[in-house]
């Protein structure tokens, strides 16, 4: 399906098929790998996956240039905020690592032209990892990711090398499907649980729509397992500790659900920018259809962390009556939890899991190792303070 850079539309299909052979071909002359001597342009540095690319690419590799796009905060200057999220890197940050303050959503990245300018005469490949993930509803992020993608593949096609355009999407533009495992040839649904997934979907239109080099990546669900850093705990695991207020809850043991540790997404990132070639343009990164965790077993491992045997039922979501929320969901602080965990529900209970079959296929020994989810939760957890979930489930 076509769409007009200007009028992204819904995609149904997954094209997925055309090979990336001529990418690393093309700058094998120079390095062995996809970062030495490399000028690589970087967006979503502050965030959980930017952020470990960032580091893991600094920590093992030698780029002739990294330019960060980000965003200053408060006080914190763009540049003070990717050092701080850069602590615990354990290599120095490097002269070419090169900090910009950018804003995706506006005109030429937010960019002076001097700066706009050097970036496209120099870069070979971007690695756009920002996004909006909010999962909120009329907030601005159907509209904001789709103007991000806009904006820096406007970028891309200035560049005088025809840079690798490397999308960080994400397995859940799929849209709303039940039980299924899904291949990226699978056609996506229409209908979505949030304006986000749909948001990913429709950028993705507009990538391969673009007439750059392209390589799109798919996580699942990817958890912050070996950082210390708060946000990221509770960026997708703030409803967890809810859990252990009620007695009960519309979930459906059973279901599977695709859950990653950032380490095992950043280095598939890794392994294949550093294939000689790709046969696909798109990969799932997920823990596919054999090594999913259990909603069942998520809950689980919450009882054992926190030592208290609650939810003591999860109702399959179909038998869940008005009479069970009348039962299970009394006081103010289970009304207030079980509202925001109605977001979250339908990907809870959706018992889907996405093949990586394409990704172990393209990487063979090279594929990341897969930690269970049990060796690396409860240090999550520990972050995460019932009274924080409260707090988080309070925000609009
Ligand atoms: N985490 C997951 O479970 C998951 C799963 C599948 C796919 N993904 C995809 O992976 C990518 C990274 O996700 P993440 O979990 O790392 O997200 P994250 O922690 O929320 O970080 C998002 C990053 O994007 C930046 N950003 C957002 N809007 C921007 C804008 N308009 N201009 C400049 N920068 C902007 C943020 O900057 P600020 O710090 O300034 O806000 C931050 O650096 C996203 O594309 C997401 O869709 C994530």
């Amino acid at each position: 399906m076509h769409s007009s850079p200007t009028t992204p539309a819904p995609y149904s299909t997954f094209p997925g098929t055309e090979g990336l052979s001529t990418f690393n071909a093309g700058l094998s002359a120079a390095s062995p790998n996809a970062f030495d001597g490399r000028n690589i342009l970087l967006t979503g540095a502050t965030g959980l996956i930017g952020g470990e690319l960032l580091k893991a690419i600094i920590e093992r590799y030698n780029p002739n240039a990294i330019y960060t796009l980000a965003r200053g905060r408060h006080n914190a200057t763009p540049e003070s905020r990717v050092v701080t999220r850069l602590a615990h890197c354990t290599k120095s940050i490097p002269e070419s690592l090169q900090v910009i303050e950018g804003e995706l959503t506006t005109a030429n990245c937010g960019l002076n032209p001097q700066v706009y300018k050097t970036i496209c005469d120099t870069t070979e490949v971007i690695l756009h990892c920002a996004a909006d993930t909010s999962f909120l509803d009329g907030a601005g992020v159907l509209e904001a990711n789709i103007e991000s993608v806009r904006n820096i593949l406007e970028m891309a096609k200035q560049c005088a090398k025809m840079p690798l355009f490397v999308y960080v999407s994400t397995a859940a533009n799929v849209g709303q499907v039940q039980s299924r495992t899904i291949c990226e040839s699978d056609d996506a649904e229409t209908e979505h649980h949030n304006e986000y997934t749909q948001s990913k979907g429709m950028a993705e239109a507009l990538v391969r729509a673009s007439g750059l080099p392209y390589l799109i990546l798919r996580p699942s669900i990817v958890l912050s397992a070996g950082i210390t850093d708060q946000t990221f705990a509770k960026s997708i695991l703030w409803c967890a500790p809810l859990f252990t207020l009620f007695n009960a809850l519309p979930m459906n043991a059973d279901s599977r659900i695709d859950v990653i540790p950032v380490s095992y997404v950043t280095d598939s990132i890794i392994e294949l920018l550093n294939q000689p070639s790709l046969e696909h343009d798109c990969y799932y990164i997920s823990a596919g259809a054999h090594n999913c965790t259990l909603a069942g077993e998520v809950v689980r491992l919450v009882k054992e962390f926190y030592a208290i045997d609650c939810p003591k039922a999860l109702v399959h979501p179909d038998k869940w009556t008005g009479a069970d929320y009348k039962q299970y969901v009394k006081n103010s602080d289970q009304r207030k939890a079980f509202f925001a965990l109605r977001y979250y529900f339908p990907f809870i209970n959706m018992d889907v899991a996405y093949s990586n079959e394409r990704l172990k296929q393209q990487l063979k020994d090279r594929m990341p190792a897969l930690p269970p989810l049990s060796s690396y939760l409860a240090p999550l957890l520990q972050q995460i303070p019932v009274s924080l979930s409260l707090a988080e489930a309070a925000r609009p």
